[in-house]
């Protein structure tokens, strides 16, 4: 059987696909579209990440394929119902990644919250003068409001650090999570009310049709003129014009972005020159232990897929089990 995996990945880990032919691009950068069009046509798995789109053209250009299995979580980058159409699983990689993207976004937070990149150009500008009273005064995380838009895996993750710091935690999503509410200390509130209340705003739902742009002009208004909005999830979640008006005329604080839209996000787009944006390149679970363990489940998806066997996770399960 032959596999096809779009980037190079930690040593050591395609070796259980030693058996097959395996296909590696080798290139910098994703895999250009083309040479992903033209290299799955005689491919059984397919091992990809979230910047390649995977849609019903590309599956036309497959006619073998059997499993395409995706090192991430989010899988917004998949037509799951094309994959369905044509009987083919998608592995995806939840839980592996989990804690270390809520570790990742309470850095964001309390990196923009506490202004430390701000401190730090400050420094190395050569500015440091006496000590100031009134230098760089940001906000708050101990006894604050924290607001979680999508108490999922990594929601309830970010939930739980939480307590550490004395926050009233808030969380809002699709539907209430009564069985989460008592053991994470969380509450329920719409996300108008959830946006009102809340000092710092994470979110961490995944991207669907229904969440594109969740946060507009409307949401932005609802929030706190102090407030941080913190996005590691995707950033169709937020509308980047919209937010470059909040954060320039002070409908909310400041913004922490793990991702963006665009990604990557050009140079010169507005929001990179704002002192009060703070933006790293869709690093949330970039820890070397993390990568390795969604590179590793991300082959075994793979391997059963290859085999028939249901997958470790399946994002399309209605394919496994009609
Ligand atoms: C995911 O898994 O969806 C992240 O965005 C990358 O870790």
């Amino acid at each position: 059987m032959n596999v096809l995996v779009t980037r190079r990945l930690l040593p050591g880990v395609l070796d259980p696909l030693r058996r097959w032919a395996v296909d590696v691009w080798e290139g910098e950068g994703p895999m250009p579209r083309s040479e992903l069009t033209k290299r799955v046509a005689d491919v059984d798995g397919l091992l990809c990440m979230l910047t390649d789109r995977i849609d019903a053209e590309l599956l036309a250009a497959a006619p073998r394929l059997r499993v395409v299995s995706q090192m991430a979580v989010g899988v917004d980058n998949v037509d799951l119902g094309a994959c369905t159409a044509r009987g083919i699983p998608v592995g995806h990689t939840p839980g592996v990644l989990t804690e270390t993207t809520a570790d990742t976004a309470w850095a964001l937070l309390a990196a923009a919250t506490r202004r430390i990149p701000e401190g730090h150009d400050h420094v190395r500008g050569g500015h440091w003068g006496p000590w100031d009273p009134g230098l760089l005064l940001g906000g708050d995380l101990w006894d604050t409001t924290l607001g979680i838009v999508g108490l999922g895996r990594i929601g309830s993750a970010v939930a739980r650090r939480a307590r550490g710091f004395s926050m009233r935690v808030l969380y809002t999503g699709p539907r209430r999570k009564p069985h989460l509410e008592a053991r994470l200390r969380v509450t329920y509130r719409e996300l108008d009310d959830l946006l009102a209340e809340s000092d710092h705003v994470v979110l961490t739902a995944p991207l669907t049709p229904e969440t594109r742009h969740l946060i507009g002009r409307d949401a932005l208004r609802r929030m706190r003129p102090d407030a941080t909005l913190v996005n590691v999830a995707r950033g169709g979640l937020v509308d980047h014009e919209a937010l470059y008006e909040a954060l320039i005329e002070g409908w909310i604080g400041r913004a922490a972005l793990d991702v963006t839209e665009p990604e990557p996000i050009p140079g010169d787009h507005p929001l990179v020159g704002l002192p009060n944006c703070l933006i790293i390149p869709h690093l949330g679970s970039a820890s070397e232990r993390t990568r390795r363990a969604m590179a590793e489940l991300a082959v075994a998806n793979l391997e059963r897929g290859l085999r028939g066997e249901p997958l470790v996770h399946c994002a399309n399960p209605e394919v496994e089990h009609p």
